[in-house]
């Protein structure tokens, strides 16, 4: 007999079907429909124009995994977990559940041609590369960028307070999507000024961030791509953007930054760090959905420094940040200029 059991294994295989009703959940809006009482299943059937005893079977499922609860007589009432699939609750992640559940879970089922050919597994399944698919499909595009927004931290991860931006004038932030990060960081520096350099869509979203956090007047938004020259600046932040990017793509945003990087300025690159050995955490995983989604990947130390080198840089530090859902491995990667 065997040391361990299989029931690890067993997990990993219902785990893909947990990850599929909560997904159902979310893109029914049962929370949202639950939020204000108990509801018996006819009347949720009813409001999320499902077949009642399906829903029934899949409320059942999820109040056994803490999503919700059943009462008498097939009602239904929330938990504190089923808030986070609501739209309006400020931690939502409701739009990172649609992404993920969707797009990115169907890109799995192409993981072993991915394998065997080194293919991208989204390109497979969508016949186009992610960034084009996000442009097309209007709702799609709008839950990843909300998504990544809740995925990326700013109300979590304390970034200003970890990692020291003393002494910048101009933060440039390249691919800063909602903006929520660096409005976080020119909330804490009161002189500073910002500047955020994005693709296209999802400027609006952006501005609204810049103008709950009051530091609209302090910030210039600019449309554009890491590719293309960027705005002069102190330092330049880019936060779980190079992760999506393969390595000659990340050598030539990196590029972009060096050239425009004014004299003692420095480069902060926020992305996980790969550990060395086999202990279990994130970085590995979602190395695999990198690969899978858009041929990114997440990278160790000596990866992230063999980038800095090839694009003018040399690694300088890594400020780990403190750990919160989904932020274990994160570190503030900072370079500075090598001199020509
Ligand atoms: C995961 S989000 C991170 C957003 C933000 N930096 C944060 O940490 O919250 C990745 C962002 O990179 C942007 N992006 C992708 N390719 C880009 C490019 N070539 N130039 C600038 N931004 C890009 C996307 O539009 C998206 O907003």
């Amino acid at each position: 007999m065997s040391e361990v059991s299989s029931v690890r294994v067993r997990e990993a295989m219902y785990a893909g079907w947990l990850s599929a009703a909560v997904y159902c959940a979310a893109r029914l809006r049962v929370a949202d429909h639950l939020a204000d009482g108990e509801r018996d299943i006819d009347e949720l059937a009813e409001r999320t124009g499902t077949h009642a005893e399906s829903l029934y079977r899949l409320m059942r499922a999820l109040a056994g995994a803490g999503y919700f609860r059943e009462e008498e007589n097939r009602r239904f009432g929330t938990t504190p977990l089923a808030d986070y699939l609501r739209t309006d609750t400020e931690e939502s992640v409701k739009d990172l559940v649609l992404f993920y559940g969707r797009e990115v879970y169907r890109a799995y089922g192409a993981l072993p041609e991915a394998v065997r050919t080194g293919d991208r597994a989204f390109d497979i399944e969508y016949g186009m590369p992610l960034w084009d698919y996000l442009n097309t499909v209007e709702d799609t595009g709008e839950a990843f960028r909300k998504g990544m927004g809740a995925a990326t931290w700013t109300e979590q991860l304390p970034l200003p307070q970890t990692y020291s931006f003393d002494g910048i004038d101009t933060l440039v932030d390249v691919g800063g999507g909602t903006g929520s990060m660096l409005a976080a960081v020119l909330h804490e520096h009161p002189a500073m000024k910002g500047v955020l350099v994005e693709i296209p869509a999802g400027i609006d979203l952006t501005m609204r961030h810049f103008k709950e956090a009051g530091v609209q007047d302090r910030v210039e938004l600019r449309e554009g791509s890491a590719f293309d020259e960027l705005p002069a600046g102190d330092a330049y932040l880019i936060s779980c953007v190079l992760h999506a990017m393969d390595d000659e793509q990340s050598v030539r945003a990196l590029r972009r930054m060096r050239e425009s990087i004014r004299p003692g300025g420095r480069v902060v690159i926020l992305e996980r760090m790969v550990p060395a050995g086999n202990e279990p955490g994130l970085a590995r995983m979602l190395d695999l959905t990198m690969m899978l989604m858009n041929g990114g990947k997440e990278r160790t130390e000596a990866e992230w420094r063999t980038l800095f080198s090839a694009s003018g840089f040399r690694f300088s530090r890594a400020v780990e940040m403190p750990y919160f859902q989904g932020g274990a491995e994160l570190y503030a990667i900072e370079g500075v200029p090598v001199e020509d």
